[in-house]
């Protein structure tokens, strides 16, 4: 028995039932608690509480904590429910027993790891500002910027009146008057990329996430999920434990600046970017990436199989789709 705890999320746990059907047995009073029937569903369960349904007790076995990692889609948001009605991840990982929500947020056109999770303490120590959790990003952007325009991201710069941190900056390559580039921050504010490379005057045209901390996306396709193997969790935990003990700087306030206000997109000052160079690759004054994007995770785990027992540490998901293509094993949204 958890104190503290609903009664109908205790018997959906404790008789393997969705909390609607609980809410349905309750209030169909056949429920009791210490021997008297209970019809509210959200009652809070008190300690050494005796639930019983039919008159047979119940023992709430404790609920398994499951760990996902999906690949958004362009054009989905990245919540559980949409006032407009738009695709969210829960159509991605439909049919779960378990409730799980997604840590963090990306944007409705960031492709990309999202981690869904039942696991509070971990989805907090992932997402607070204090605990400063990198998230890789690979941006395709129009035009190449010269390695002195990846310098100011590299040095931090200031994204509505705030000073970003440092990031961690690689470039990847250059095509047809594109490029890609990797970058590593450790803050998650609105927009905060697609901002960055704006201020250095280049338009991201796709952005993707490709890691959270040490956790790559690996082995599935857009709109595809899969388990986290154990050893990818083991390694998350591992890596916010380190998190939680080193202290971490507030962001600071661009000097001088004033409380941020809206300025219009077609307004907005560019800081003055270096002439165009056709990439940082063949600038004679190329700076050695202080971070190259580390290589793919471990081999793939094996995809969903239909029947099979999720799990921590059990790989599932739905049918692999075709392999990595080179582009995606490049880690670039095409
Ligand atoms: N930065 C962005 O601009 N968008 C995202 O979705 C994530 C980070």
């Amino acid at each position: 028995m958890r104190a503290g705890e609903r009664l109908n999320r205790y018997l959906s746990l404790a008789a393997g039932v969705s909390r609607r059907t609980a809410d349905e047995l309750i209030r169909g009073g056949r429920v009791t608690i210490r021997g008297t029937a209970v019809t509210d569903p959200g009652t809070f369960l008190q300690p050494d509480d005796e639930v019983r349904l039919d008159g047979n007790t119940l023992v709430a076995v404790p609920e398994e904590k499951i760990y996902i990692m999906a690949y958004k889609p362009d054009n989905v948001v990245s919540t559980m429910k949409d006032k407009e009605g738009r695709d969210t991840v829960a159509s991605l990982v439909g049919g779960l027993a378990s409730r799980v929500f997604p840590v963090g947020r990306l944007d409705y056109h960031t492709t990309g790891l999202i981690l869904l999770t039942n696991d509070g303490e971990l989805a907090y120590k992932l997402t607070h500002p204090r605990f400063g959790v990198e998230k890789t990003y690979v941006a395709k952007l129009m035009g190449a910027p010269p390695p002195a325009a990846l310098k100011i991201l590299r040095k931090g710069m200031p994204i509505d009146g705030v000073m970003t941190n440092p990031a961690e900056v690689s470039f990847l390559e250059k095509r047809e008057g594109k490029s890609w580039i990797a970058i590593r921050i450790a803050e998650g504010r609105y927009h905060q990329v697609r901002k960055m490379f704006d201020a250095i005057g280049y338009r991201v045209m796709k952005l993707r996430r490709s890691a959270i901390g040490p956790l790559e996306l690996s082995g599935v396709e857009p709109g595809e999920w899969r388990y986290l193997t154990g050893k990818e969790v083991r390694e998350l935990k591992a890596y916010v434990g380190e998190k939680e003990r080193e202290p971490r700087a507030a962001p600071q306030r661009e000097p001088h600046a004033g409380k941020p206000k809206f300025v219009p997109r077609a307004k907005r000052q560019q800081p003055p970017v270096p002439q165009k160079s056709s990439g940082e690759q063949k600038g004679p004054r190329q700076p050695k990436p202080e971070w190259k994007k580390p290589p793919r995770g471990p081999a793939l785990p094996s995809p969903h199989r239909p029947g099979a027992r999720p799990g921590p540490g059990r790989p599932q998901g739905p049918p692999a789709r075709k392999a990595d293509s080179p582009a995606r094993k490049a880690g670039k949204p095409r």
